[in-house]
């Protein structure tokens, strides 16, 4: 406490802060809390955009065990997602281009990490999540949890997500426009990897050839996270080939350790 304050005070003294503006910043925060609830967090999206939840991420991560990098975990995780066999498609409604999602989850030396569970869940092809849709999504859309077979590979259909705003209809929104930020995140799919005995990975594969790469709003971007969405050939001759137009290979790293990256 003593150094945030000491940092808050020389912030207000750098930049002489009036009376007004202070009023300004309290009804600021009082917004932010008035629109959080159990479902929607302001002030982790406040802290998000300010850069705040990355570099916390930053500093409890080891950047040099090898494991798979973390990145923000974001307001649109829902526990308990439908398990499924390897190969399923998380597609409950059939819209956007499909796109076959492969990878494999090793431990630091390469050794494949076999039971490892892939918590996945995304943004549509027209960049919604099926909690900002209710009424148009059916619940589960695009989530799922996969289990990695002996040689730690999994895989599943998914549908091709599009770049999305983040919610903008509240006080963080309001930031980002007076300070002439850009709203919308790279296109990307979500991960949750978990195995008995490894330090968890919270993180997302982002499609590295998306043009919002480097305007990303809460600052989530990492050279390690990007993967190509690429034509599907693997697939060629088989069925999946015809209604399978995309590929991306996300493939994980988990190092040991038992310890939870949120803790
Ligand atoms: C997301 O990727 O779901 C997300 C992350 C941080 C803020 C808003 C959305
Ligand atoms: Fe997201």
């Amino acid at each position: 406490m003593e150094s945030m304050v000491r940092h808050l005070h020389e912030a207000i003294k750098e930049v002489r802060i009036t009376p007004a503006e202070w009023m300004e910043a309290i009804t600021f925060l009082t917004r932010t809390g008035q629109i959080s609830d159990n479902k929607r967090q302001e002030f982790i999206l406040l802290s998000d955009v300010l850069g705040v939840s990355m570099l916390v991420d930053t500093l409890a991560h080891d950047t040099t065990s090898g494991a798979t990098a973390n990145t923000v975990l974001g307001p649109f995780h829902v526990s308990d997602a439908p398990h499924y066999a390897n190969g399923a498609d998380i597609r409950l409604k059939q819209t956007g281009e499909a796109m076959w999602v492969a990878g494999g989850v090793r431990d630091t030396e390469g050794r494949p990490v076999a039971g490892a569970n892939l918590d996945v869940w995304q943004a549509d092809d027209s960049g919604f999540y099926d909690v900002q849709r209710p009424n148009d999504l059916p619940e589960w859309n695009l989530r799922g949890q996969f289990t990695t077979d002996g040689n730690g590979h999994y895989d599943f259909i998914t549908s091709k997500p599009l770049h999305y705003p983040i919610p903008s209809d509240g006080p963080v929104g309001d930031l980002l426009n007076a300070l002439d930020r850009p709203f919308i995140r790279p296109a990307h799919l979500h991960f949750i990897v978990t195995a008995d005995g490894y330090a968890p990975v919270i993180t997302h594969y982002f499609d590295d050839r998306c043009p919002y790469l480097q305007y990303d709003p809460v600052l989530g971007v990492k050279s390690s996270l990007l993967t190509r969405f690429e034509p599907n050939v693997e697939h060629s001759g088989s069925a999946k080939s015809d209604s399978v137009k995309w590929t991306a290979r996300c493939d994980f790293v988990l190092a040991r350790g038992g310890d939870d990256p949120s803790a």
